[in-house]
């Protein structure tokens, strides 16, 4: 590939390469447009400053020398010369502290918000409430991360996508309420100029008005682990009454699958379901083969969790274990799919072949 393995895997999220560029994007929000307008009028004043200093700087280096007969000028505490090179740098600060500072203030007035989102990092994932409409869910990686590293040395253009979008309404104030599960996270969205830290115990708060529907892609910003680079964010702006609909469809999709979990379900279904889920929560860790990472993450095939008690197997996917980085899945996982990745793991590698956990357990 023409981009090295490392600044590539940060690019393959962001852009293909066709649509890649070295400036900041314009983005599609007021505040997006006067940050990028500010980046152009400052760079614009930077590129101004250069070609007179180094123009002089040259045109002594090339025709003001002792060769060609050039006395240097001897004087110091020259008054005139200190107030002009004072107040030049003072005109030229102030004039771009203005525009910049007013930007500042609109982007840290979080007041009035029509709608609220929660965005909760975890190693590796986003999680998103939509506080007012009782609606909560995760955003995972589609592919699981082994795939895409074979994937991405094949093909330079690879897009990291996740199963479910952020979907907001466009022409709408938005508030985001950012925290952490685990360590500092940082959640992204050039397009939308909204870069903020993820923080365990604290909440950070952001907003926007997005003013043209589409797809935007961010990801983690702030290094917070192995698979860092495949924490990707996509929003998908759509219109005011999409997003009702949008939403009225999701709250049915979950009432959809809490009926399907009272059916009783074969061991066939609880293993298909059971892989998919175990590659997508589980796999980042312990691997899709499920023999993990030595010194780093312990190996399922054949351990003492997928052996032994199914309580235990249980406890240990709802809660998490303390001092380790296994998080808890209580929150992420529907009792179905708990049932269904339990089931898996303890028949996937010859361990217990036959055994089917319900969701009532
Ligand atoms: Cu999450 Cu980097």
């Amino acid at each position: 590939t023409t981009i090295g393995s490392g600044l590539g895997l940060t690019l393959y999220s962001t852009a293909t390469l066709a649509d890649w560029t070295v400036n900041l994007t314009p983005g599609v929000t007021d505040v997006s447009r006067s940050v990028f307008d500010l980046h152009m009028t400052i760079f614009w004043i930077c590129v101004a400053i250069a070609l007179v200093v180094f123009g002089v700087m040259f045109w002594s280096i090339f025709h003001h020398r002792k060769s060609r007969g050039a006395q240097a000028h001897h004087f110091h505490e020259n008054t005139l010369v200190e107030v002009i090179w004072t107040l030049i740098p003072i005109v030229i600060l102030v004039a771009m502290a203005i525009p910049a500072t007013a930007t500042l203030v609109d982007m840290y007035d979080t007041d009035e918000a029509e709608l609220d989102i929660q965005i909760t990092g975890y190693q590796w994932k986003w999680r998103y409430d939509y506080l007012d409409h009782d609606l909560t869910f995760f955003s995972n990686l589609s592919t699981p991360r082994e795939q895409i590293s074979n994937e991405a040395d094949k093909q330079e253009h690879y897009l990291l996508e996740v199963d479910r979008h952020l979907v907001l309404p466009v022409d709408t104030r938005i508030r985001f309420l950012l925290t952490s599960n685990d360590v500092i996270h940082s959640w992204w969205v050039p397009a939308l100029a909204v870069k903020k830290d993820a923080i365990p115990g604290f909440i950070n708060d952001a907003w926007t008005v997005i003013n043209e529907p589409g797809i935007y892609r961010g990801q983690c910003a702030e290094l917070c682990g192995k698979d860092h680079g495949f924490m990707p964010v996509v929003v998908e702006a759509v219109s005011r009454a999409e997003f009702q609909q949008w939403l009225a469809d999701a709250r049915a999709a979950e009432q959809a699958e809490a009926a399907a979990a009272e059916r009783v379900w074969t061991l066939d279904e609880l293993m298909q379901q059971g892989e998919q889920v175990y590659l997508r929560a589980c796999a980042a860790c312990h691997l899709p083969n499920g023999e993990g990472v030595p010194g780093a993450f312990p190996a399922l095939k054949g351990s003492a969790i997928t052996l032994g008690d199914v309580g235990a197997h249980i406890d240990i996917v709802l809660n998490g274990k303390s001092g380790t980085a296994m998080q808890a899945f209580r929150d992420q996982l529907s009792a179905t799919e708990l049932a269904a990745v339990i089931t898996y793991e303890r028949n996937a590698w010859g361990n217990s072949l036959g055994e089917a956990v319900s969701p009532a357990q």
